[in-house]
């Protein structure tokens, strides 16, 4: 926003640091914490430490970063739109105006609109990887949680400016899969219920039928016994087709698997998710095959086959440490067959050699921790630079109130359900009092904010901390949720559309402004670093609380000041640009965080 003057101040410290042969390090500018004034701020810490080091400067680091400041202080003299500047502590501060600053905010915002806030371009691909379910199960409430945490996360680091490809992973094969396969081939081949989430749903159904028939029972009579262990017979050697790449059981498998994509398909439609690269478990097993010779060859992996033992990586030790971290891992089992971990190394190779993916992230439950922190030690031992950028959003479980959830018991709370719900609670509400709206305009207003308020108590909340899932917390319009967040900007559009016509650019502010005023110009000019921090730090709960706060500063000056009433036209004015400048950060907020923004509500 104020590019123009940090350049002109920049310039002017290097010429004097050129002209007095001072080593200077790298210029940061920081806001300052906002007190009745606007500013912004440089250490010369840095750069007396450089001093320093080299033999130079002769005094305290502290003093020495206080006299460099003084001296470029005095040196650089006025600057227009510059209020005052001063050198403390080793800083140097520089404040603006408060009506310069309020309307540079201002413009920037309606200048850039949709754009305002984006990083620059950064030279870095980064690959988001979440909305990866395991097939053959219906998508529950806590793959809502990973899907919405790695959705915002893509959009943030995006946003940022960088390059960004979306990937999914579902797991496609093992046990459970081919437990559901089997049920099905058994009993109900050709059965299969209409509509996409309905046959999602039902496969989720079979698997709760299918371990039900395969799980010892307490007291089993012995014919008992012996039907469950036919059965199992049946499933292990279903699974062993399947190995060998059995017709018949590929194709059901296929099949099947197909029932489950088109329901996540749709379910990721429903949470405007465009992924741009699908990968699956059951793709990088061959793969997976060929990377454990070359790991032996590398010297990385151990081969105890000759022994009557497996492939293994002794993790600690080949990275040298003397405490157990990482331990060792099997990466291909005796019979041949490769485990997760293995599939998991082929995986990021891919996204390192096909996709050339800088950064990789991996938005995965936490119990999934040390797996991930197992494969990117290997990796790194493997000789992969990007293994520093590997990083794990781990998120926590999300339980039911009475207990964890689970596949196997039919325990789970289904996405689709809770977001038909969240339809039926809000038209409930709408139409007590917004009867003058056409009907399908409601329903999709009510989509908007059922599922706003869905998303938010999913991004609201530590993503380490593990969640209660409550529908009537997770629904709720009160407080710190989504549908406040939508309300300011439903707010600040219905002042817009009462106000007629208004000049848009340049605005002007000089007049008093009120706390209210401030406070908004304060927030709305936070948005571009909050964008910045929430993506380098892989933290969506940062925009998330970020987006609150401006809603809860616009609400606020909503009730204070009374726009449409100003009677000073300019200042009027002023003031619409300003709520102009509020909807469009509140917008941006939003979609950052895959919320979207109601028109009308
Ligand atoms: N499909 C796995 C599960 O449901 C998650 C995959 C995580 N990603 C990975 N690269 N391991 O637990």
């Amino acid at each position: 926003m104020f590019t123009q003057e940090q350049q002109i101040i920049e310039a002017k410290i290097k010429e004097f640091c050129a002209a007095h042969d001072i080593p200077l390090a790298e210029l940061k500018w920081q806001p300052i914490p906002f007190s009745g004034e606007w500013g912004f701020a440089t250490s010369f810490f840095q750069t007396a430490a450089n001093e320093a080091r080299a033999g130079k400067g002769g005094k305290p680091v502290p003093q020495r970063a206080q006299e460099m400041a003084e001296q470029v202080k005095a040196q650089i003299g006025s600057v227009d739109g510059i209020s005052r500047i001063n050198a403390v502590k080793g800083y140097l501060n520089l404040y603006f105006s408060t009506s310069t600053y309020a309307s540079r905010v201002v413009d920037e915002v309606l200048a850039s609109g949709f754009n305002f806030g984006r990083g620059t371009k950064k030279n870095e691909r980064v690959m988001v990887e979440y909305a990866q379910p395991n097939t053959h199960h219906s998508f529950h409430i806590g793959h809502a949680r990973n899907t919405i945490l790695g959705e915002v996360l893509a959009r943030l680091v995006e946003f940022a400016g960088y390059e960004t490809i979306r990937a999914s992973y579902p797991g496609d094969l093992g046990l459970g899969v081919i437990t559901v396969m089997w049920i099905y081939d058994k009993l109900y081949k050709g059965q299969e219920p209409d509509g996409v989430h309905e046959r999602g749903q039902w496969l989720a159904k079979l698997y709760v039928e299918a371990t039900a028939m395969l799980e010892k029972q307490e007291n089993e009579t012995s014919e008992q016994s012996a039907q469950r262990e036919a059965y199992d017979a049946e499933r292990r050697e279903m699974y062993r087709k399947w190995d060998v790449g059995d017709e018949y059981v590929r194709n059901l498998w296929r099949e099947t698997r197909e029932w489950s994509l088109e329901e996540l398909r749709e379910v990721l439609k429903m949470l405007n998710v465009k992924m741009d690269v699908w990968f699956y478990e059951s793709e990088v097993d061959e793969p997976s095959k060929v990377i454990v010779d070359e790991l032996i060859a590398k010297d990385i992996a151990t081969d105890e086959r000759p022994q009557g033992g497996a492939v293994i990586v002794k993790i600690d030790e080949k990275l040298g440490l003397t405490k157990e971290k990482y331990r060792t891992n099997v990466i291909l089992r005796k019979d041949g067959t490769t485990l997760y971990l293995t599939k998991d190394l082929a995986l990021a190779r891919i996204k390192f050699e096909q996709y050339h993916v800088d950064r990789s992230i991996y938005v995965v439950d936490s119990r999934q921790a040390l797996h991930l922190q197992q494969a990117f030690a290997i990796l790194k031992l493997w000789g992969f630079p990007q293994s520093e950028k590997c990083y794990h959003l781990g998120y926590g479980v999300v339980n039911l109130p009475e207990g964890a959830m689970s596949a196997r018991r039919g325990r789970v709370v289904l996405f689709k359900d809770v977001a038909d719900e969240a339809v039926k609670r809000v038209l409930a509400v709408e139409s007590e009092k917004s009867g003058d709206i056409p009907v399908n305009e409601r329903e999709k207003i009510a989509y908007q904010i059922g599922m706003g308020a869905l998303v938010y108590s999913m991004l609201s909340m530590d993503n380490n901390k593990d969640i209660i899932f409550d529908i009537n917390e997770a629904l709720s319009f009160d407080g710190r949720t989504g549908p406040y967040i939508q309300n300011a900007y439903v707010r600040a559009n219905s002042i817009l559309k009462k106000s007629g016509t208004f000049n848009v650019q340049p605005s002007t502010f000089d007049y008093e402004l009120t706390k209210h005023e401030i406070e908004l110009i304060e927030l709305i000019s936070r948005f571009p670093q909050t964008v910045e921090q929430a993506a380098n730090e892989y933290r969506p709960l940062v925009m998330a609380a970020y987006a609150y706060d401006l809603a809860n500063t616009f609400h606020s000056f909503y009730h204070a000041v009374n726009v449409m009433q100003t009677e000073d036209e300019k200042i009027r004015n002023a003031r619409l640009q300003l709520v102009m400048a509020a909807r469009q950060t509140i917008e941006n907020a939003l979609r950052l965080l895959d919320i979207q923004a109601p028109e009308v509500m």
